[in-house]
């Protein structure tokens, strides 16, 4: 029996990969390297190129390779990119998603762990938000996650197919044995930015917005170390093996950090005062968005290594950022 996971070869997906492995577990990956590489699938795991919306090969691979779970990984997630291209990213993250689901189903397969995200709640009015609020996405990405959920939902009510939806924060850091961490080339995260910055990969950086109604004027997130998102992953699948019912949980510290703060300890662990300029805020962000995080801990049992220690995970992104430059030559 194996775990299928698709997107298994990008930054999330893969450090899913590198857990399943480290657990003893049987890994395929499905992904159409569109934003993955292949280098970052271990030669362990068996590696399918392709794409989770064709019905034929994902049927194909749940018969032969007897897969007991799907972990979902493989979406399109730059918000800006789903307001210009809103129909590409129904058709990649909701639609495929339908036909992968319905692939589950056909099959018999009796677990799918689901990565959704933050951006279902929108512009939350609370902090932290909790799983059972109005959800409102402003953005076609949100939208496009909300509808899987929503399916999925519908789903576990009349098939025997059992589904645990994690809305991830901010996901940042990297593995912490050092093989994996985030290797997009055009990196849009806040974390990712300022370490090519003390770095000089990149000239500076830019603060979008100071005048936000948060402490220091700049926006407020959940930073969620990798490697501990994954953890809530391998809980989300001993909880399905144990014969769980299917929930939905935020995965976050429950711990609000401001751009400043992340700049200031990027400036601290690096030792490099990169040069910070302030720009206009980004259409689309929220002030705050931190999780609400007592489900994930009681239900699924989670407890995360680096909730208290963003300078680990500072120095992670940093070593990674070091080794993908080497790489790249
Ligand atoms: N930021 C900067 N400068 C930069 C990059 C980011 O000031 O160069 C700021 C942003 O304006 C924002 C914060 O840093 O206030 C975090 O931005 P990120 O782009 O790192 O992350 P987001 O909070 O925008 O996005 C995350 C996920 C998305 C998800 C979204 C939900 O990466 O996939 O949360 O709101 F959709």
């Amino acid at each position: 029996m194996s775990i299928l996971v698709t997107g298994g070869a990008g930054y999330i997906g893969g450090h899913m990969v590198l857990a399943l492995l480290d657990a003893g577990e049987e890994v395929l990956v499905l992904d159409d390297l569109s934003t993955g590489f292949r280098w970052a699938v271990p030669p362990q795991a068996a590696f399918v190129a392709g794409d989770f919306g064709d019905a034929e090969l994902v049927a194909r691979v749940l018969r032969e390779h007897r897969v007991e779970a799907i972990a979902h990984f493989a979406a399109k997630i730059v918000v800006p990119d789903s307001v210009a291209d809103p129909l590409g990213y129904y058709w990649n993250n909701t639609a495929k998603a339908r036909t992968l689901i319905a692939e589950a189903v056909r099959a018999g397969v009796p677990h799918f762990i689901f990565s959704s995200t933050a951006a279902v709640y929108g512009e939350p009015a609370e902090s932290p938000v909790v799983e059972d609020i109005q959800l409102s996405p402003i953005n076609p990405y949100g939208r496009s996650k909300l509808m899987v959920e929503w399916m999925l939902a519908d789903t576990v009510k009349a098939h025997p197919l059992k589904a645990v939806v994690l809305r991830y924060f901010n996901v940042a850091g990297a593995d912490p044995a050092g093989r994996l961490g985030q290797s997009t080339p055009n990196a849009t995260h806040l974390i990712k930015i300022a370490v090519q910055a003390a770095l000089g990969h990149r000239q500076g950086m830019d603060i979008f917005g100071t005048d936000y109604p948060t402490p220091d004027g700049t926006c407020v997130r959940d930073y969620i170390q990798v490697s501990d998102l994954i953890d809530a992953h391998m809980k989300a699948l001993a909880h399905l093996r144990g014969g769980g019912g299917s929930l939905t949980c935020n995965c976050g510290y429950g711990r609000g950090l401001s751009v400043k703060e992340i700049v200031a300890a990027v400036k601290e662990v690096s030792g490099v005062d990169f040069p910070v300029r302030t720009a206009a805020r980004r259409a689309g962000d929220p002030a705050a968005l931190v999780a609400g995080a007592d489900r994930v801990r009681h239900l699924l049992g989670w407890t995360p290594r680096f909730a208290d220690d963003l300078p680990a995970i500072v120095t992670q992104a940093l070593d990674w950022e070091r080794r993908l430059h080497n790489r790249q030559g």
